[in-house]
């Protein structure tokens, strides 16, 4: 299966993509074909809302949201891979998200598998709650099959992140997706 991974944050070698990293690694060794799109380094502009796109069109904005909407649509998984920013996604991550409007209906028609990876300093039994919602909330409007929750509490640095033990489970995580 071609699975996009979307990176979001500004740490080229932080906390969310050490948990991208083995979660790539799992689900190349099960034979899965993965490409990364590291929406933190790449030229993407927050939507305008002018409603030129009809939500089933072309956009008027010409950045790198081109080359993502291709590779998400020749995509069969997708997954998002943010640090927690007050409870949300990184900006990098929802304005790429916010780009998804131009497209909307062919991309909810493909019903695609998803799964969302997440670091987050805090380890409260909330700190994920929000995120959470909001990710399955996306998932149902846009037709997707949440394949999964990656929710790295405790997760702070990367020296953190490898003691969480949620290394190995991100890499778990990859190697059980199947077909
Ligand atoms: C702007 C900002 C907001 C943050 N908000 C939260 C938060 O709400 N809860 C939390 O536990 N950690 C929060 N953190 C900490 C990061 O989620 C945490 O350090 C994470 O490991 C960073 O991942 P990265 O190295 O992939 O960027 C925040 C950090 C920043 C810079």
């Amino acid at each position: 299966m071609r699975i996009l991974v979307i990176e979001s944050s500004p740490h080229r070698n932080g906390s969310s993509n050490l948990l991208a990293s083995a979660f790539i690694k799992g689900a190349e060794e099960k034979g899965h074909q993965v490409t990364v799109f590291d929406a933190a380094r790449s030229s993407i502009h927050p939507c305008l809302g002018c409603g030129k796109c009809g939500m089933d069109g072309e956009c008027v904005q010409k950045d790198d949201m081109e080359e993502l909407e291709r590779l998400i649509l020749s995509s069969q998984m997708m997954v998002l891979v943010t640090p927690l920013y007050y409870f949300g996604f990184s900006s990098q991550l929802k304005l790429t998200i916010d780009r998804w409007y131009s497209f909307t209906s062919r991309l909810s028609a493909r019903r695609m598998k998803t799964a969302l990876i997440v670091a987050a300093w805090d380890s409260n039994d909330w700190t994920m709650t929000d995120i959470e919602h909001h990710y399955r909330t996306l998932c149902s409007y846009m037709n997707f099959q949440n394949m999964g929750e990656m929710l790295g509490t405790g997760c702070g640095s990367v020296t953190m992140t490898r003691a969480s033990g949620f290394e190995r489970k991100a890499y778990e995580f990859g190697k059980s997706i199947g077909d």
